[in-house]
């Protein structure tokens, strides 16, 4: 019998201890907090789980590479290391460092976005959504109808609905849609791939159009790796080989390199377009920095390098879809709600299935991710109401997994903890707004909870 058990693909050379708090600890914490989880300190969460954006471990390559940075302020080594690494893989013309993803995006959509127009995506991020907005552009959602149902399994929940793009580029006009963007994978919508079929078609849509099409990039491999995995033809290939396919397929990228970058910082910006290359360098000078630095360390720059590569590696994609499916898998077998099937970097409780009887102006999702952090000390995060307000399509509680950070036991833990709070789910309350800021309020938003006796929706 071949051995079927899939392990962590490295081993443990530094260790960082993690720490313990009381109960009565944390109900105290929580209340200091406004029940903001964002406003807790990071020491008193045992098992952080509020994002894999930043968090993750490097590796001895990624630490050799950061020793050998080029600190130089324009020409260093370390960038041209970087550019060639990103260029191996993306292929675009031009590679810009920023210093995360949002500062791609702002620089993107500051450029080629103006008051009026209108940019589509199958799920734009919040960031995304944000830095649209801001210069006037609507966000347009238009995911597949599979994608909105937490319960349904199917291969690719992240698809674009394509006929729904071409019905919106009829109807506001071609000249109001200065770019389409594919989030791979759907980091709002549940973590979930984009197939290699559905980027062709909305390819096939944009060229016909004249319109250009960017991806936004923060979690490339994963997607490659759920391709190899779920799309016919795909079995054969190298997770790099359908990286590289399916960037082709585009005019640029932007990229939070904190994700799949497997770095603690950084980011990038891609294009094909030499005109809107340079007027893209002139802003990041204006705010970031020289465009062969783009507001990071040299050092910064070569862990990026050797991280964008190591994300592609097969043993590592195959133990982190493992680790996070096996997370997963147990909630589902006890019955709690997810979104099916587990996401590639988290899982995504279904809150409003887990808590029915918490009204939706109640936030379920913010209910529920306080009560992990009450029972274990475990951090999620909401996206939902409080995120996206009333407009939210689903309240999910995200456990969002750092790479190469927790072992099986401590996702055994946050299992057994999940559960616990399964079982009293009746007695949890929903929580009302004291405080929320004009844009982006999930960050700083204070809550109480509602009184007894307001809980049950009356
Ligand atoms: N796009 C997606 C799909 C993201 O998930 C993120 C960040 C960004 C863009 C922005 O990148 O943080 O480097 O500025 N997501 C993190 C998360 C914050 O927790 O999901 P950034």
């Amino acid at each position: 019998m071949p051995i079927r058990t899939i392990i962590e693909p490295f081993r443990i050379k530094s260790v960082e201890p993690i720490r313990w708090t009381t109960r009565e600890q944390r109900q105290e914490l929580l209340r200091a907090a406004y029940y903001n989880l964002f406003l807790l300190r990071a020491e008193d969460v045992l098992i952080d789980l509020l994002t894999d954006s930043g968090t993750g471990a490097m590796s001895t390559d990624q630490w050799a590479g950061i020793m050998q940075g080029d600190e130089s302020y324009a020409g260093a080594r370390s960038y041209e290391r970087f550019r060639d690494s990103v260029q191996d893989i993306f292929g675009y013309r031009h590679v810009i460092p920023t210093h995360q993803g949002r500062a791609a995006e702002r620089i993107l959509f500051s450029v080629m976005c103006k008051k009026g127009d209108v940019v589509p995506s199958n799920t734009h991020f919040d960031t995304t959504r944000a830095n649209i907005e801001f210069v006037g552009a609507e966000a347009l959602d238009l995911l597949r109808p599979e994608g909105k149902q937490p319960s349904l399994v199917h291969p690719f929940k992240g698809n674009m609905d394509v006929e729904a793009l071409e019905q919106t580029i009829a109807r506001v006009g071609r000249e109001r849609i200065p770019l389409v963007m594919l989030t791979i994978t759907n980091n709002s919508g549940g973590g979930q791939p984009v197939s290699m079929e559905n980027a062709k078609q909305v390819s096939a849509v944009c060229r016909k159009h004249g319109i250009p099409f960017y991806f936004d990039a923060c979690r490339f491999a994963e997607n490659a790796y759920f391709i190899k995995l779920r799309e016919p033809g795909y079995a054969d290939k190298t997770p790099k080989q359908i990286a590289q396919e399916m960037f082709a397929l585009g005019d640029g990228c932007t990229m939070s390199a904190k994700k799949d970058g497997m770095a603690n910082i950084g980011g990038f910006l891609c294009t094909n377009d030499d005109a809107i290359a340079q007027q893209e360098k002139n802003l990041l000078i204006l705010t970031e920095g020289y465009p062969t630095y783009g507001g990071l360390a040299g050092r910064d720059l070569e862990a990026i390098a050797v991280g964008v590569q190591e994300a592609l590696h097969e043993d590592y994609l195959r133990y982190r879809i493992a680790s996070t499916a096996y997370l997963g898998n147990h909630l589902a077998e006890h019955g709690v709600p997810i979104v099916q099937p587990p996401g590639g970097h988290a899982v995504y409780i279904d809150a409003r299935a887990f808590l029915p009887h918490i009204p939706l102006d109640q936030f379920p999702g913010v209910a529920l991710a306080c009560e992990l952090y009450l029972e274990g000390g475990i951090r999620s995060v909401e996206i939902g109401g409080l995120m996206f307000g009333p407009a939210a399509k689903m309240d999910l509680v995200r456990l969002a997994i750092p790479r190469r950070v927790y072992t099986q036991s401590h996702v055994d833990y946050v299992i057994e903890v999940i559960l616990e709070v399964w079982n009293r789910r009746e007695q949890i309350r929903g929580l009302k707004l004291t405080y929320e800021a004009p844009f982006l309020r999930h960050f700083t938003a204070q809550l109480e909870p509602v009184a007894v006796g307001t809980a049950f929706g009356s």
